[in-house]
């Protein structure tokens, strides 16, 4: 990816959502037109877009779509609230969704339709922008905790593919590479469905930054070898008390700290949900097909159960820092004064 190319963006001609089909990668590099909310709501589930910040952004263009789409301005306020409730329902966890969603929602409220429609389009697009400003500022902010030359692990995919473009933990990368650090990265695969081999080495080989791939389970022994200098990972949910981050996440930490590697979140504050604890959020499960086959043939046998956790909660006690576009932060963790950003 180039920095001018976006993961997601309005189409202006045709009022529909482009995205980069993320399922196809590192296969194909397919961009797909979406022109209604059922479909929006089918990519988010199907994980074609994805990522907390980017489902942010899908969300709130998902509100733009609903808003133009419904040509109605008796039944307007209905749809777009029905549309706004299917889009929130197709993934819990990353709190970023509802967040786009309910900014977008914001813009419009006590609208006549016309202007409604208008100003959903101009406050999703800014949501967008606004998404690329922060990650370079956070990139900006993290790079400077990496060290001159080393080796940073990464779980999932927290890059431009997971954003407007940039990435947080990514961003972090790529902003240390531009200062001229020579970092190079250990990207586990993240299984089942692979974003940290499939996209997070997809990006960085393309940016020409060294890249190397491992099986989730080598992480500890690289570690162990002296192998890792830092871990940087995004978040889809940080509450009073944890990181929620794709599963897997928390072994790293615990790993991290029993070798005493820094482990560092990079998130925006639109992921922090202040007023929440780990006991309030809602894993997300996803189906058993995903773990029980690999290459089309199954895995498990038939009648086993599978338990399938898209994320995990990793307690802050596990952070050395959190890196923001307003700066790091770092223990005793307070985010009660981000409550009005
Ligand atoms: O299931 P996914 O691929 O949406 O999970 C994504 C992650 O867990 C990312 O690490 C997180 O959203 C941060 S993205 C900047």
């Amino acid at each position: 990816m180039t920095d001018e190319t976006k993961t997601i963006w309005w189409n202006d001609e045709n009022n529909s959502i482009m995205m980069i089909d993320q399922t196809k990668l590192p296969v194909e590099f397919v961009v797909i037109e979406v022109k209604t909310v059922e479909r929006l709501a089918d990519a988010i589930r199907r994980l074609e877009v994805r990522g907390a910040p980017a489902l942010g952004v899908a969300g709130a263009f998902g509100v733009a779509l609903s808003a133009v789409s419904c040509t109605s301005d008796v039944e307007f306020a209905e749809t777009v609230a029905s549309d706004a409730a299917l889009l929130k329902s197709t993934r819990p966890t990353a709190v970023n969704l509802a967040w786009g969603i309910d900014k977008v929602l914001r813009s419009m409220e006590n609208l006549p339709p016309e202007m409604a429609r208008f100003l959903a389009i101009t406050a999703a697009k800014t949501i967008a922008e606004a998404d690329e400003k922060c990650c370079m500022q956070l990139g900006h902010n993290g790079a400077t905790l990496l060290p001159q030359i080393g080796t940073v692990l990464t779980h999932c995919n927290a890059g431009a593919l997971a954003c407007s473009t940039w990435g947080t933990a990514l961003g972090v990368i790529r902003s240390a590479h531009k200062m001229g650090k020579k970092i190079s990265v250990v990207s586990c695969e993240t299984r089942p469905l692979l974003q940290g081999a499939r996209l997070t080495a997809w990006e960085l080989h393309h940016d020409n930054i060294p890249v190397t791939s491992i099986i989730d389970s080598e992480a500890a022994y690289l570690m162990r070898k002296g192998k890792i200098d830092c871990v940087v990972v995004g978040a889809d949910r940080i509450t009073k008390d944890a990181v929620f981050n794709k599963i897997g996440t928390y072994m790293h930490a615990v790993c991290a700290k029993h070798h005493n590697i820094p482990f560092y979140v990079a998130a925006p504050i639109s992921t922090f949900d202040v007023e929440a604890v780990e006991a309030d959020i809602i894993v997300e499960e996803r189906s058993r097909d995903e773990v029980a086959a690999f290459w089309g043939k199954p895995t498990v046998p038939e009648g086993v159960p599978v338990i399938n956790y898209a994320f995990d909660a990793t307690p802050l006690s596990l952070v050395t820092g959190i890196i923001t576009e307003v700066g790091v932060l770092y223990p005793p963790y307070d985010f009660s004064n981000l409550r009005q950003m």
